[in-house]
């Protein structure tokens, strides 16, 4: 095993660094390198620079030198800040439902929606969850995705949520993707709960907060802020009670119905997530914070309804993030490339925004400050895409996926081998 590593040539190389984490991006904004290459030393990024310059350095360092062949384009690796890949069962029904008129939030009434997931999810055993979710973990990666933050909230008990959180913490274990955990118990009130929200919350908050922190198997709490889940009032006692502790918090906000992005504010969540539903009131109140607005163009997608307004997100000086909310109810695709490339088009993203919400200012919606651009020091996470024009990867809107994957310093997929 060598220390450094030396590879190249990159036709362009695109850091993702140096640049601002809210508001409007210009395309000309974003650095290129040409003919570029990349020193690693073990999992980081050692040095950066020319490719002919970095070979004498490299040879000193006695580095193994990595040479490309044919066109490259070199991004930082995908991060997909958001989504709910360990889940039991499919939603199939729901989305024929969907289209043929009902909606969601009908299905939901209905007996159908999140607790559908949360019956299927509860019948599967931990060792079914983990596979489920290395699978599409894996299907991720292959897309580019080296960061997957992945949601509990199918669970909707002490015991279940543990199981799902343990389900994610082996899976993680087992590939070389990071699965960043997060417990989403107020996903809504669980049917079979004999008490009210408010005595469901108290039961997680006392119950399973105290062992997420034991166990080490989350520093995120998340919170479902509709009129068919938890209202604003409630989770403002829950999110108190967790930031307490410790925990970072993020928010489910706007998706239907307004309120979320309010106490997303006033908690100073890490990030408010989904936002469809947000008037030019709270763009404000999110860009004139600290909180990532994200993204979630696949529920737009799942559901045929509004995007998540970015364009005016950005104008008003926002931090925008973009994640796929891989589910099986609202976001069954998960494809992150493909969606952030469609949300580009009918938002009238530039590339330099798309690009940014996938990856350093994805890395900022989940509080990492080692990865999301290239530069000395950071992980050495990166997608290589066979072309000379980094314009053709968001150009072929998710159809064009990258060749060869790393993570940590390591070739991680290839796709020809
Ligand atoms: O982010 N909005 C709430 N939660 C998920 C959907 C989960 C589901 O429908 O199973 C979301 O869209
Ligand atoms: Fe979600």
């Amino acid at each position: 095993m060598h220390k450094y590593k030396l590879i190249g040539p990159f036709k362009q190389l695109l850091p993702m660094s140096g640049l601002p984490l809210k508001g409007a991006l210009s395309d000309n904004q974003l650095p290129i390198l040409e003919n570029a290459g990349m020193l690693l030393e073990n999992a980081c990024i050692f040095k950066l620079g020319d490719h002919s310059e970095l070979l004498s350095e490299a040879k000193s360092l006695q580095a193994e030198i990595i040479s490309l062949k044919g066109d490259h384009v070199c991004l930082p690796g995908l991060i997909d800040s958001h989504t709910h890949i360990c889940s039991g069962g499919s939603r199939a029904n729901d989305y024929a439902m969907r289209n043929a008129g009902k909606t969601y939030l009908e299905i939901a009434k209905a007996g159908g929606g999140i607790w559908d997931t949360v019956t299927q999810t509860r019948k599967a055993t931990k060792g079914e969850l983990v596979k489920k979710t290395i699978k599409r973990a894996k299907q991720h990666l292959k897309n580019g995705v080296t960061t997957i933050e992945v949601k509990s909230g199918y669970g909707l008990s002490v015991e279940q949520e543990l199981k799902m959180l343990m389900a994610i913490k082996e899976a993680d274990e087992s590939l070389p993707v990071d699965l960043i955990p997060t417990c989403l118990a107020a996903h809504m009130l669980p049917k079979d709960f004999e008490g009210s929200e408010a005595n469901y919350l108290s039961e997680i908050s006392e119950k399973l907060f105290p062992i997420l922190k034991e166990e080490g198997l989350t520093n995120r709490i998340d919170a479902f802020i509709e009129e068919s889940a938890f209202s604003p009032e409630q989770i403002a006692r829950y999110f108190k009670k967790a930031k307490a502790m410790g925990f970072d918090i993020t928010v489910h906000a706007d998706q239907f119905s307004t309120g979320g992005s309010q106490v997303a504010v006033d908690f100073k969540a890490i990030s408010a997530d989904h936002l469809e539903a947000s008037s030019s009131e709270e763009i404000l109140l999110l860009a004139n914070s600290a909180v990532i607005s994200t993204a979630l163009p696949g529920a737009s997608l799942g559901l045929g309804c509004d995007f998540t307004p970015a364009r005016k997100i950005l104008d008003a000086g926002g931090a925008l993030a973009i994640a796929s909310d891989h589910n099986p109810g609202s976001a069954p695709m998960g494809d992150l490339l493909t969606q952030a490339a469609i949300l580009g088009t009918f938002e009238k993203l530039t590339n330099a925004e798309v690009l940014a919400g996938i990856t350093y200012r994805a890395a900022a919606a989940l509080n990492l400050d080692d990865r999301g651009q290239l530069a000395k020091g950071f992980l050495a996470d990166f997608c290589l895409f066979h072309t000379t024009d980094y314009n053709e990867i968001l150009y072929n809107q998710g159809s064009f996926k990258p060749c060869v994957v790393w993570k940590n310093g390591e070739v991680v997929f290839d796709k020809h081998s």
